[in-house]
């Protein structure tokens, strides 16, 4: 029996209830529902509408259920209610009677929705928070094992010039610091408590919204009752959230999947993060990686979803909007599951140094340093920057470093060169005269990994 059944002479259609109904995914809202009735019964118990007696009734069974939330051992299968409420809500009927008949006074499923939503996206944003921490201290934690590590740093993915290893891991960590800090933001401005807006014009019953608001958590209430059933931008900007650190996670993984590859052969992977090829027995695949970079699709894709679904939606509440679940649901699900492989791949990763190192030396990397050198002895910037160029030119030809050219080789394009040109090529040299805040240098990279330390929670 529905909710809504008494001006109904016929039942629903079975491909009806295909399209309406939303039990199989809106039981992810059970707690939150049952929580939601437990505050609403107090509400309608002040109101007058209860009896202390009723309410005490209710919030027991109401906690007895919850218990079953929790512990994942609510029968959502065997029922077929339409959605979370009325499960619920039939559920304590059956257990209580007429009682449980009084609950849904002055309340309609579309203020209950709109609660029950955001608080399920408060605790998730709580626990995504975590995760992103968690990411932080992994990144962290291979900068501090490798802190002197030397590598090629890209631009066009052509070796530009060479980074420190934990400049490369803190760049993420400063990405996942701002997806942090998103999910902070839009933290404070969903949790607001649409409970007693009714339908849509609020309620006739006395209840204290404020009272509500405090007892679910929430800040305040909500001051539009036509908004707060409509509103799904809480929806909207933890999709963007999700989507915004997706895309950063998937130019690390895009980052590391290249470290990986033969070609660099920076890093290793472990084996419990990696995967063999059923036919080529040699094969390592940095299947994760892959997949934190794939999932990108759906998540952004759910963000897509839900703007075209609320764009042309006249207030108030319209059907439309119970497409607002799936897609947060998952985009929420793959998003954890990135974060929690993510941590698992970085501290899987070795680095092999000396590869690195040798990356470093060998795209002429130094061939900025010998145009500054030159500078330095009084060469305009633009003459050097030529002459540099043709000691690459030379280095090519003989197939050397620009450091293993002789003096007498490097002076037939610059009698300033000296021997004192050995020191600058140094990579180590080159790294760390970028000794400036934000720079690779070694002074700035150890300052910045040192807040980093001290920042982990
Ligand atoms: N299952 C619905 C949803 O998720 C609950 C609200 C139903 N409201 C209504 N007026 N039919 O949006």
């Amino acid at each position: 029996m529905s909710l809504w059944g008494g001006r109904f002479q016929d039942g629903s259609s079975e491909m009806f209830r295909r399209v309406n109904d939303s039990l199989p995914f809106d039981r992810a809202l059970a707690s939150q529902d049952i929580r939601g009735s437990i505050t609403w019964s107090k509400a309608i118990c002040k109101a007058g509408v209860l009896t202390q007696d009723e309410q005490q009734q209710l919030e027991q069974a109401l906690q007895a259920l919850l218990v079953k939330a929790e512990t994942g051992t609510l029968d959502f299968d065997a029922s077929s209610e339409e959605d979370i409420h009325s499960f619920v809500e039939a559920t304590l009927i059956e257990q209580l009677g007429d009682v449980a008949r009084k609950l849904h006074t002055g309340r309609s499923r579309n203020d209950q929705v709109a609660t029950d939503f955001r608080l399920w996206t408060r605790e998730h944003v709580d626990l995504l928070i975590a995760d992103l921490e968690n990411v932080k201290a992994s990144l962290v934690g291979t900068a501090t094992n490798n802190k002197t590590v030397i590598l090629p740093g890209y631009t066009h993915l052509q070796r530009a010039q060479p980074v420190r290893y934990p400049h490369w891991c803190l760049a993420y960590v400063e990405m996942f610091k701002r997806d942090i800090s998103r999910l902070h933001d839009l933290r404070a401005r969903l949790n607001q408590s649409p409970l007693g807006c009714g339908a849509l014009a609020g309620t006739t019953y006395p209840i204290d919204r404020h009272e509500i608001a405090s007892d679910l958590g929430f800040d305040s209430p909500c001051l539009n009752s036509l908004d707060a059933v409509s509103d799904r931008d809480f929806v909207l900007e933890l999709l963007f959230a999700a989507s915004t650190s997706m895309m950063h996670m998937s130019r690390m993984a895009e980052d590391l999947i290249f470290f990986n590859s033969g070609e660099a052969g920076f890093i290793t992977l472990g084996d419990e993060v990696t995967s063999g090829s059923s036919l080529m027995p040699q094969k390592k695949n940095p299947d994760a990686l892959e997949l934190m970079r794939g999932k990108c699709g759906r998540v952004f894709g759910s963000l897509q979803g839900m703007l075209v679904t609320m764009k042309g939606l006249p207030l108030a509440y319209n059907k439309d909007m119970q497409e607002d679940k799936e897609g947060l649901l998952d985009a929420v699900t793959q998003w954890h599951i990135c974060l929690c492989i993510a941590c698992e791949v970085i501290d899987s990763i070795k680095l092999d140094s000396e590869r690195c190192a040798k990356a470093a030396r060998e795209g002429y990397a130094n061939a900025t340093e010998l145009a500054d050198y030159l500078v330095a002895k009084g060469i305009p910037f633009r003459t050097a920057h030529d002459i540099s160029g043709q000691v690459v030119l030379a280095a090519l030809e003989k197939k050397k470093a620009i450091e293993e050219l002789s003096l007498e080789e490097l002076k037939q394009l610059s009698g300033l060169i000296e021997n004192d040109v050995y020191e600058i090529l140094q990579l180590e040299y080159l790294v760390d005269k970028r000794s400036i805040l934000g720079g690779t240098g070694i002074d700035p990279v150890s300052k910045a990994l040192a807040a980093e330390v001290a920042q982990l929670k």
